[in-house]
């Protein structure tokens, strides 16, 4: 007999195919990519579900879990972040988990270079100013910002996606790669050459500081006053990681007085970020909807490692990525 799967989104088509054409799961989803499910709608949809297959907007939690019932043996995550995941409650009831690490490392990677160089050369100031004639002539200082040639980066949480961002950015001339992380991870910093430090050393001498880390009780507003006001008045901001390793409120004041030269976040709290929060007033602020993984190969790949890691678990395999719990 079929096991019973609820997917929580209209996933890209490469998971739903795998799905399909598997033969062993009967699946409903919500069928729409612009609208989370509704959370009543979730709580009765999970009800005697076998397996789960969500994306990031869903908090599963006890509540979920318990709406679910005994059935549900396996939550595969469309994500390679499991911060919406309640995991000591999971790892409780012996459920399995599934994430999608890896196949989103040079999407991530790509943006977050792409996101570092939108911020520290001011590209949207200088479209908009270019569009809405502020254009007067060519100036000496106007529109100036900072160069990665000779810069130090220091990468917040040193995993395969800060490495991804280092090689990336070591043909721009960087000078030196400085990570900070629970512990040295000399396996990784080798092939690019970074030195581990302090938190305080990384928020001192890096010109560039990018975030890296998954978002745990650890790292939760990880980035705050504290570190901001130890950073250079010339020093720029990346977060591609999760909002919530931000202290917002301290990450605008060091924004509006000039303590940092700006920052680059491609995740916020909340997401959406209301459209009239302050840090959309802020020039030396460059926000994106989350969207590093946002590539056609990328989403797809997570869509069908989703899947796969959805049926082996149900199947009590080893799933091709899962979290150890
Ligand atoms: C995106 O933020 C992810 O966790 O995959
Ligand atoms: C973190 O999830 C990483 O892949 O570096």
């Amino acid at each position: 007999t079929l096991q019973r799967v609820y997917v929580t989104r209209q996933i890209p088509p490469e998971g739903l195919k795998i799905l399909q054409e598997s033969g062993q799961v009967q699946f409903e989803l919500w069928d729409s990519d612009d609208v989370p499910v509704p959370r009543k709608e979730l709580l009765q949809k999970v009800k005697g579900a076998d397996g789960l297959l969500c994306v990031l907007t869903e908090k599963i939690d006890a509540e979920l879990l318990d709406a679910a019932g005994p059935n549900l043996k396996v939550i595969s995550t469309m994500s390679v972040g499991y911060d919406h995941l309640f995991l000591q409650e999971l790892k409780k009831r012996g459920i399995r988990v599934g994430y999608t690490p890896d196949v989103l490392t040079d999407a991530v990677a790509e943006l977050t270079v792409a996101l570092l160089l939108t911020t520290s050369r001011r590209l949207v100031e200088a479209t908009h100013e270019a569009k809405t004639g502020g254009w007067g002539t060519w100036r000496t200082l106007w529109l100036c910002g900072y160069e990665l040639a000779n810069s130090t980066v220091g990468i917040l949480g040193l995993g395969r996606i800060g490495v991804a961002i280092a090689e990336r950015l070591a043909p721009f001339k960087v000078k030196k790669f400085i990570y900070t992380d629970v512990a040295p991870r000399p396996e990784l910093a080798g092939a690019i050459n970074a030195e581990y430090v302090s938190l305080d050393e990384l928020a001192k001498q890096s010109d560039f500081l990018t975030v890296c880390c998954a978002l745990t009780p650890e790292t939760r507003e990880i980035c705050n006053e504290s570190l901001f006001s130890k950073m250079k008045k010339t020093s720029i901001f990346i977060n591609t990681s999760r909002g919530g390793v931000v202290n917002q409120e301290d990450l605008y004041q060091a924004l509006s007085t000039g303590q940092i030269a700006a920052a680059g976040l491609d995740v916020t709290v909340p997401e959406p970020l209301p459209t009239n929060h302050p840090l959309f007033t802020l020039n030396n602020c460059v926000i994106l909807p989350h969207i590093a993984s946002a590539s056609y190969t990328t989403r797809n790949a997570m869509s069908a490692l989703a899947a796969n890691n959805l049926l082996l678990g149900l199947r009590g395999q080893p799933m091709i990525k899962e979290l150890k719990l």
